[in-house]
């Protein structure tokens, strides 16, 4: 049976530096997966190693299912051999001396919880699961990359642990097996109702993933929440940039309320914007757009602002504009094979609902 992990004010402090861990709290229920999603060095992985009791937080309580297993202001912390977990790493960690079935079938013979029923049987029904039935008595390393990753995949599932953790299991693959064993490993994640934490930098594995998504930033935890709402409603502007909202429309708040804010953008006029801060008149504010949500030769009911096409890079499926605004740059994107807009005067509409309004308190570091 998988079970609910609960981390509460979690801090890993090492001997040098700030904290990688700054205090998270979060809940991963039982038989969903929540992917952390953070740039390098924001803490991803000292978060999993802390769970799996490969580090010693510094503070905070970390429970798997009803059992504390790391509270150091209490003196708790549970062995990594006794709490029940599954691993799976970027490398691909396998015995490469063993066959495909030799390397699933380990922790079966060697956990102290693996043994009980047939050993062979459920080695066999793993394998299916991850697709490498017909691969079960093949030396481990004749597989390629992707494969050899479902064989890790397979021996951490095998035992049915309480808890699985995957650090960027995926990134040492090509571009098309990633997005292929990404899609897979959700059907598979689901199928066995595991609880899963998955770490990655890259956002589209952390929307297909995730069932919720939390995204850290210098050992901080600045939000978590549905795919969905962390990319149409991002609680932070640094959420917005990392999830793909690159515009920046620099201005003062004029007025704020219920979260829908008004902003003086200067030279382009006034702009309508949703924000989850409360803003005051007169704070600096920094607005947060996704190029795909402008509206190119647009007269929309509100956001309309006069503007001009500067240049255009054709993709194929896809164009991108460079586009001026009040002294302000914009990049904006249109699917379709063909350029529909030419340099010059445009109208554009920014729809208010996916503009997003924060204080601007400097330079964002990222
Ligand atoms: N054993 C250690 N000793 C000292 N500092 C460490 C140690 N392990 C990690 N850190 C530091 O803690 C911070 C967080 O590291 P962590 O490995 O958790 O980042 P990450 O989010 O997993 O990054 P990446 O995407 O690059 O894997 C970094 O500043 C890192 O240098
Ligand atoms: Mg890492």
């Amino acid at each position: 049976m998988s079970s609910a992990l609960h981390i509460k004010d979690l801090v890993k402090q090492f001997a040098t530096g700030k904290p990688a861990v700054d205090g998270v709290s979060f809940d991963v229920p039982a038989g969903e997966i929540v992917v952390l999603l953070g740039p390098s060095g924001c803490g991803k992985t000292t978060t999993l190693r802390c769970v799996a009791g490969l580090e010693h937080p510094t503070g905070g309580r970390i429970s798997i299912g009803d059992r504390v297993v790391s509270e150091p202001q209490r003196g708790v912390l549970v062995s990594p051999r006794e709490r029940d977990i599954g691993m799976v790493f970027q490398s691909y960690a396998v015995w490469p001396h063993m066959t495909v079935r030799q390397n699933v079938a380990y922790p079966l013979k060697h956990r102290r919880n693996g043994a009980g029923g047939n050993i062979n049987s459920k080695v066999n029904e793993t394998l299916a699961l991850v697709g490498l039935r017909d691969y079960a008595e093949r030396p481990v390393t004749s597989l390629s990359g992707g494969q050899m990753q479902r064989v890790a995949l397979a021996r951490s599932l095998v035992y049915r642990p309480q808890l699985l953790l995957l650090d960027e299991p995926l990134s040492n693959l090509d571009a098309k097996l990633r997005i292929r064993l990404r899609d897979e490993l959700r059907r598979i994640l689901k199928q066995t109702g595991m609880t899963g934490l998955y770490v990655t930098h890259d956002q589209a594995e952390a929307v297909v993933l995730g069932d919720r998504i939390g995204v850290m930033k210098d050992g901080k935890l600045l939000q978590m929440a549905a795919p969905d709402e962390i990319y149409n409603r991002p609680a932070d502007h640094f959420v917005a940039n990392f999830t793909g909202a690159s515009n920046v429309l620099l201005g003062k708040v004029l007025a704020c309320s219920g979260g829908k804010a008004t902003i003086d953008l200067g030279a382009a006029g006034r702009m309508e914007a949703w924000t989850p801060q409360p803003l005051a008149a007169g704070d600096k504010a920094r607005v947060a757009l996704r190029a795909e949500n402008i509206r190119l030769g647009e007269r929309g009911p509100a956001n309309v602002f006069a503007a001009r096409v500067i240049e255009r890079r054709y993709q194929g499926m896809q164009t991108l504009y460079d586009v001026e605004l009040g002294g302000q740059r914009l990049e904006a994107l249109e699917l379709g094979t063909s350029a529909r807009h030419q340099d010059g005067e445009i109208a554009v509409t920014l729809p208010p609902d996916t503009c997003w309004a924060y204080r601007d308190e400097g330079a964002i570091a990222d």
